[in-house]
């Protein structure tokens, strides 16, 4: 595994790769990585010749009064997983080498931007849609591979690909749990034994919604996403930021209960913000 610090050096890594044709995956991080992000790495793999990955804390999707300073970090560790997992570029410039100068230019995708994270975190997407935009310029990937523990990251990237007709697939992957069922994710490190134990309402009460759907036991979209708030207000240490039941990818207001349904949640526990949700198709693809 070679890792790379610079754009023009990634650059002239993947020429000789591009021009022998060989189909180049990219799984992009902000690092401290975890099964989830192995689990990226490991499709990828199956997909494609070359695997770049890059580890950047992306300040640009960080609000002001949020865990920029405090998200957490360990190049070294992350280097050996990278290494094990295949990853054949390890792609980790520094702040001044993704934003040179002061950014005139940003990406803003609407509309699904405007729920969910987008609502309580106004510019993150911004952040997110400006970085995948530019990592996208740097690598060219032929896919790209997004977990959908953000769900709303992965509809969001897909519209933007999309408008902009970004050459690149892009590859959703099954969100990974831990054995108890708490979605992976770099933040979970912050939790205290007892506020991981009563996080795990999140994806209990996520499936259980997911079940009484399946039985029919809701007459309405709003029913399902009062039944996960009064499961996880159950919880002393549970503090609500959004639970809400909407059409997938869309994020539109749902027309009817067998629309392809996303039912998403933040909830804080402690300063530890966890986002989780599920996917409940109808058109036979389930995730
Ligand atoms: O999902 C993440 O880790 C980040 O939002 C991403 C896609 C790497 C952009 O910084």
């Amino acid at each position: 595994m070679k890792v790379i610090t610079t754009k023009s050096e990634l650059r002239s890594s993947l020429q000789s790769s591009r021009t022998d044709r060989k189909r180049i995956g990219f799984v992009p991080t902000m690092g401290y990585l975890h099964e989830g992000h192995i689990s990226l790495v490991k499709q990828a793999k199956l997909e494609c010749d070359i695997v770049v990955m890059s580890i950047f804390v992306n300040p640009l999707q960080f609000g002001p009064n949020e865990d920029l300073n405090r998200y957490p970090r360990d190049f070294e560790r992350d280097c050996e997983l990278a290494k094990k997992a295949g990853v054949d570029y390890l792609f980790h410039p520094d702040v001044s080498e993704m934003y040179p100068s002061q950014s005139l230019t940003y990406v803003r995708v609407g509309q699904i931007t405007e729920k969910l994270c987008g609502a309580s975190r106004p510019g993150h997407f911004d952040g997110v849609a400006t970085v995948v935009t530019k990592l996208f310029q740097i690598v060219q990937p032929d896919r790209a591979y997004f977990g959908l523990k953000d769900a709303q990251q992965v509809a969001v990237i897909e519209q933007m690909v999309l408008d902009l007709d970004i050459p690149v697939t892009i590859v959703p992957c099954e969100i990974v749990r831990e054995s108890d069922g708490l979605a992976l994710s770099s933040r979970n490190v912050f939790l205290t034994p007892e506020q991981h134990q009563q996080a795990l309402i999140l994806s209990k009460s996520l499936q259980m919604a997911k079940d009484k759907l399946a039985s029919h036991l809701f007459e309405s979209t709003d029913q399902v996403s009062q039944f996960v708030i009064q499961q996880i207000q159950t919880q002393s240490l549970a503090e609500i930021d959004y639970v809400d039941t909407l059409q997938y990818p869309s994020l539109e207001s749902p027309n009817s209960l067998t629309d392809d349904l996303l039912i998403a949640v933040a909830v804080r526990f402690g300063s530890t913000r966890l986002i989780d949700n599920v996917l409940v198709r109808h058109n036979n693809k389930e995730c």
